[in-house]
């Protein structure tokens, strides 16, 4: 399948994302660079069109932003959206220059909402005036990377960080089809997981792909070192020490490897924009081990949008329940329980939290909540249970709704799903007697309670 390329540069401004999100829902497939792209590397890339994006910043500026003029004599087509019209050299005939004030396109939530207008404008550029055929889709480009993953990697070894989370699931599943047993997966348990959930990644990794996966039972070191701990940061920061140190001990033991496998995606690469160049630091656990012994990386996601890696995920048969997981903070149930984290109260805390998916899933919210979990509070209050006096945890549920997890609102769950919920959690978790919902946006509150 010949590639075809349609290539925005990035004038400054919010919009290159959202567009480059659309021209793939158009079947297109297309990459963001900055205007200052070197342009042998552009010419290289052989773009079939190009889209000018612009933000409000440029229109008054004296001394804009401008592009290597030799792309103008490459004769190939130019849409510009925004304010970069001034951007186009207007002598070139093939440019399609469109009036920032008619609002093309408009953000709304995560999504970019092209009016009937914009969309069709878009469309035409690039059906008709680049000639794209459409046949970029998720299937041809897991196909096409499984196979260029093959070449590159060759016979060498590649080794991976698995969480459980999406990202780095769709990564290893990928490129174990490339590469099959030259691939090790690590995957560090570190006793904070969800319930069942170390055993059902096992279970996905070893049973259904065949993945040469590595579990690191690793719940005493952890709680060990955990132990009388109550500051958050000093909870998340033993947590994340002691994650690299596990990986870099078991990564050891295998010896040098040609490759480590990051989860990367589009967005962590371009988000930052024009100018900064900078790649979003992610608070995640483990970060990148500095003392493995790897001479490169490898980022077989880093073309993706979010939703497409869930997309991808599902074209190389990862079951739904993983490609549709909500974001689970590197910590773990670590940042869930507040005050110092004890085996028994993990144990508490999973259930309770088993439960409240349970009860969610069975009402039919789980795909309309973004985030939904237990807290294990340090409070205890007195109670009554079978005639007796009981002094028990309180349990706080959380859920919200949020498009980039910057700002949230609470989930307005119907009262006889929370009483549900409620009900089973002090009659089947041992030391709980009370159960709360926490009715705060962000801000002023976090997502997680610490
Ligand atoms: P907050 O609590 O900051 O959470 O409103 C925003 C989002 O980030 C997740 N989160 C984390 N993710 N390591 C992670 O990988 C962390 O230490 C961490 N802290 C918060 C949180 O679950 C939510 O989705």
């Amino acid at each position: 399948m010949e590639k075809e390329l349609i290539m925005i540069l990035d004038f400054g401004g919010q919009y290159a994302q959202l567009i480059a999100r659309l021209v793939r829902q158009f079947n297109v497939y297309c990459e963001v660079l900055p205007y200052y792209t070197d342009f042998e590397k552009i010419k290289n890339l052989s773009p079939k069109g190009f889209i000018f994006t612009g933000g409000d910043s440029d229109a008054n500026e004296t001394d804009p932003p401008t592009c290597d003029p030799k792309i103008y004599e490459l004769d190939i087509p130019i849409l510009g959206i925004g304010y970069s019209n001034h951007l186009i050299n207007e002598a070139n005939p093939i440019a399609i220059i469109e009036d920032p004030k008619k609002n093309l396109f408009t953000k709304h939530d995560s999504s970019i909402e092209g009016t009937s207008e914009g969309v069709n404008c878009l469309k035409d550029f690039l059906y008709k005036t680049c000639k794209c055929s459409g046949s970029w889709n998720m299937e041809s480009f897991v196909e096409m990377s499984i196979r260029q993953l093959k070449e590159k990697i060759g016979g060498q070894k590649v080794l991976c960080a698995l969480s459980g989370g999406v990202d780095s699931s769709v990564a290893a599943v990928m490129i174990s089809k490339a590469i099959g047993k030259q691939l090790t997966c690590i995957f560090v348990d570190h006793g904070l997981l969800r319930k069942n959930e170390g055993d059902e990644v096992e279970e996905i990794f070893t049973k259904q792909f065949d993945v040469n996966l590595i579990r690191v039972n690793a719940h005493e070191r952890f709680y060990n070192k955990l132990s009388g701990v109550t500051d958050p940061e000093r909870k998340r920061k033993i947590i994340g020490e002691e994650f690299i140190r596990v990986f870099e001990e078991e990564a050891k033991k295998i010896g040098r490897v040609d490759y480590l496998v990051q989860g990367t995606i589009y967005p962590d690469i371009i988000e930052s924009g024009v100018g900064s160049g900078l790649v979003k630091s992610h608070h995640n656990v483990g970060g990148l081990p500095d003392y493995v012994d790897f001479k490169e990386i490898i980022e077989p996601l880093r073309d993706l949008f979010k939703d497409e890696v869930r997309q991808a995920g599902l074209e190389l048969g990862i079951p739904e329940n993983l490609v549709f997981r909500q974001p689970f903070p590197g910590p773990g149930l670590g940042v869930r329980i507040i005050g110092d984290i004890t085996p028994d109260k993990v144990k508490i805390l999973q259930e309770a939290d088993y439960i409240y998916r349970d009860e969610i899933a069975k009402a039919g919210l789980d795909k309309d909540i973004s985030q939904y979990f237990a807290v294990l509070t340090n409070l205890k209050s007195v109670g009554v249970k079978n005639n007796e006096r009981t002094y028990d945890y309180t349990v706080a549920l959380r859920a919200v709704k949020t498009s980039d997890f910057m700002t949230a609102e609470y989930v307005e769950i119907p009262w006889d799903v929370l009483g549900e919920i409620s009900k089973r959690i002090v009659n089947e978790v041992d030391h709980v007697n009370r159960v709360c919902y926490d009715i705060t946006g962000k801000p002023p509150a976090t997502i997680e309670w610490e």
